[in-house]
């Protein structure tokens, strides 16, 4: 079976192949953007959703948007056809291009889009949306425009390699004042007496696919009451249930926080109805 499959600017690659230079400026700087998205049934979930942010990224980082959305469906498309893969993920990232390495934008520079389609399956990550994850708190140490989708993601690695170091599934981050923010691939979401709490979008989170389903279709369908503000761990220690969500985690019930257990230690009743209504809105999108 076909590990991985690739494309580079619309061209199907080896995955190993050494396609992209030594000078490309994602490999120098982090300079570039990128998208994951879920795939079930061999189609894309939320792939629009997808797409708007990842413009939205570029035009944030001034890198001029050289493929239409229309392509960039085209090229998943393609990636899902020749593959085959009917469960796992879609990898896509636009670095501005290559040039000889100078801080500043080039002025000649052509943005370079590369796109692998893993295929994956879902067993691990059923057991453990069952089980519920156990997760740690970190300092936030990340910079101050989190909102975009950029490669830049130092501090999320070494938030999820303590996360790893300590046999937990993920950190949440904590900055200086005490504000609680985000996973390091994921939004964090408290539920208190029936209330939703997370996070507001600024620039010190990520605007999520998933978060924006959840505000926009799931708490309303559910009649669920949303509270977008800032909290601290003092909040969350007295919360009823917590959940993480992301493309890949989907909807996560975080049962303890560094080592102490959220409510009754197991995955809360709210936590469970929105993961219920989640899997009908991909099966509503992917399985019929
Ligand atoms: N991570 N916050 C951060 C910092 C993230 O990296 C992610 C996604 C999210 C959730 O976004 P979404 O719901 O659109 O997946 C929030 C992806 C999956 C990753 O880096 O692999």
């Amino acid at each position: 079976m076909l590990e991985s499959i690739a494309m580079i600017n619309g061209d199907f690659v080896d995955v190993n192949d050494p396609v992209v230079t030594m000078e490309d400026r994602g490999y120098q700087f982090g300079d570039g953007v990128y998208e994951v998205t879920h795939v079930y049934n061999g189609r894309c979930f939320a792939l629009q959703w997808h797409i708007d942010r990842l413009f939205r990224s570029l035009r944030e980082l001034a890198i001029p948007g050289i493929y239409t959305p229309e392509e960039i469906v085209e090229f998943h498309q393609a990636l899902l056809d020749k593959s085959g893969f009917k469960e796992g993920g879609i990898y896509l990232q636009i670095t501005r291009g290559t040039a000889p390495r100078t801080h500043h934008f080039p002025e000649q520079v052509v943005p370079c889009l590369t796109m692998t389609m893993r295929p994956g399956d879902r067993t691990q990550g059923e057991l453990m949306r069952d089980k519920g994850a156990k997760i740690i708190t970190v300092p936030d140490i990340r910079w101050l425009r989190c909102d975009i989708k950029s490669l830049n993601l130092l501090g999320n690695v070494l938030g999820k390699q303590k996360a790893k170091e300590a046999g937990a599934y993920e950190a949440v981050q904590v900055r200086d004042n005490g504000t609680v923010t985000e996973g390091t691939s994921s939004n964090f979401y408290l539920v208190k007496d029936d209330v939703l709490w997370t996070h507001p979008t600024n620039n010190l989170i990520l605007n999520g696919v998933t978060r924006r389903i959840l505000m926009e279709k799931i708490a309303p369908s559910l009649g669920l009451h949303v509270v977008e503000k800032t909290f601290t761990m003092d909040f969350v220690k007295k919360t009823d249930e917590a959940f993480l969500t992301s493309t890949s985690m989907e909807i996560m019930p975080v049962v303890s926080i560094d080592r102490e257990a959220v409510g009754d230690g197991t995955p809360g009743q709210v936590t469970r109805k929105i993961q219920a209504a989640y899997q009908a809105l991909i099966q509503e999108e992917c399985y019929r």
